[in-house]
């Protein structure tokens, strides 16, 4: 079985487009892979959350998680802060890690650019904890996103570095994970670009039935077809990639008729997605309801994943401190 090591960023609400994105994928992928995935807030420090919002960022992403189908008993589920031997690793690779290569990395440069006042030594290293996520459990293979990319470039030069300066076939180095045709990119409702949380236009798996409603009875639409057979404005054609995700074909193949046919009616084609999102998303709310009050079992599967992911850790700082010449008196 291959080893599949994922970090998930520790803030903000599930939104439709990251469940179709990575989640969906998350939870087929924990089915046949020796899966690790944790909730990075260490790496969420960078950005200085409030003492008092850290936990709860953790507690929601975990119950959200859970509630979209991760599976304690199948993958290790765990928070990156209970397994301190991350930061141990991160110190040592940071020795090989240079300082020309972090500043040029893509991500860091956007960083400095859009925050001039918060260039902290944690962003430039971001890499580095990164790869300490990665290497720690050897992993072969990470899922990365186009932005993650270079990061994973830089994770497989740490580990031959490391190799090739001890002259050791010690980590391995991970490839990406390809999802394939799997990864739908879903579209926000203000008719242009993926869905976000920063762009305010998307639809959250903690949303109401009333609140996904409005949303979508809101979205951005067109003045309508004038021709039959009129190609389809990027707006409309948002919306029949959302109900690709969430409608029955036959309704989907209804309205792509009404349109080609000019006598498309957009608040019945609304009304039609909302209805689809709220039954899909139903399942996941209700179980998110029960989550959020269930710290008993919250405590209980964050534990059990720390568990198994230190004794993984541990055992791979052990060797790595071997290697690096550390001895005991
Ligand atoms: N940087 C990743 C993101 O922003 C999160 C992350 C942290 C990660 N450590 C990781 C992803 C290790 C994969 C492997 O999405």
């Amino acid at each position: 079985m291959e080893r599949v090591v994922s970090g998930i960023r520790s803030t903000g609400n599930l939104h439709l487009g990251n469940y179709f994105g990575a989640i969906r994928n998350f939870v087929k992928m924990q089915e046949d892979n020796d899966c690790f995935f944790f909730i990075a807030d260490y790496h969420s420090l960078t950005t200085h959350p409030n003492p008092k919002d850290l936990h709860s960022n953790v507690r929601q992403v975990l119950v959200e998680y859970l509630a979209a189908g991760l599976d304690p008993e199948k993958a290790t589920l765990f928070v990156q802060s209970d397994v301190p031997e991350i930061a141990e690793l991160n110190l040592l690779l940071s020795m090989n890690a240079y300082v020309g290569e972090l500043e040029r990395t893509a991500s860091f440069k956007e960083k400095v650019r859009k925050n001039p006042n918060n260039v902290n030594a944690g962003l430039l290293t971001y890499p580095v904890l990164m790869a300490a996520d990665i290497l720690i459990h050897n992993a072969h293979k990470v899922p990365v996103g186009k932005d993650q990319e270079q990061h994973l470039e830089m994770c497989r030069k740490y580990a031959r570095r490391f190799n090739g300066m001890y002259k050791v076939e010690y980590f391995i180095e991970p490839t990406p994970y390809n999802f394939g045709e799997e990864l739908v990119k879903i579209p926000g409702l203000d008719g242009t670009g993926k869905m976000g949380k920063s762009e305010g236009n998307g639809i959250y798996l903690s949303d109401t039935p009333k609140q996904i409603q409005k949303k979508v009875m809101r979205a951005v639409t067109d003045s309508g077809p004038t021709e039959p057979n009129s190609p389809i404005s990027e707006p409309v054609q948002n919306l029949f990639t959302i109900m690709d995700v969430v409608s029955e074909p036959s309704a989907i193949e209804f309205f792509k008729e009404e349109y080609a046919k000019c006598s498309i009616r957009y608040g019945d084609l609304k009304k039609q997605i909302a209805e689809d999102i709220i039954k899909f998303v139903e399942p996941i709310y209700n179980r998110i309801q029960e989550l959020s009050d269930d710290s008993a079992y919250l405590q209980k599967v964050a534990k059990m994943g720390a568990e198994k992911a230190r004794e993984s850790a541990q055992k791979t700082v052990k060797e790595v401190r071997e290697i690096i010449g550390f001895k005991k008196f």
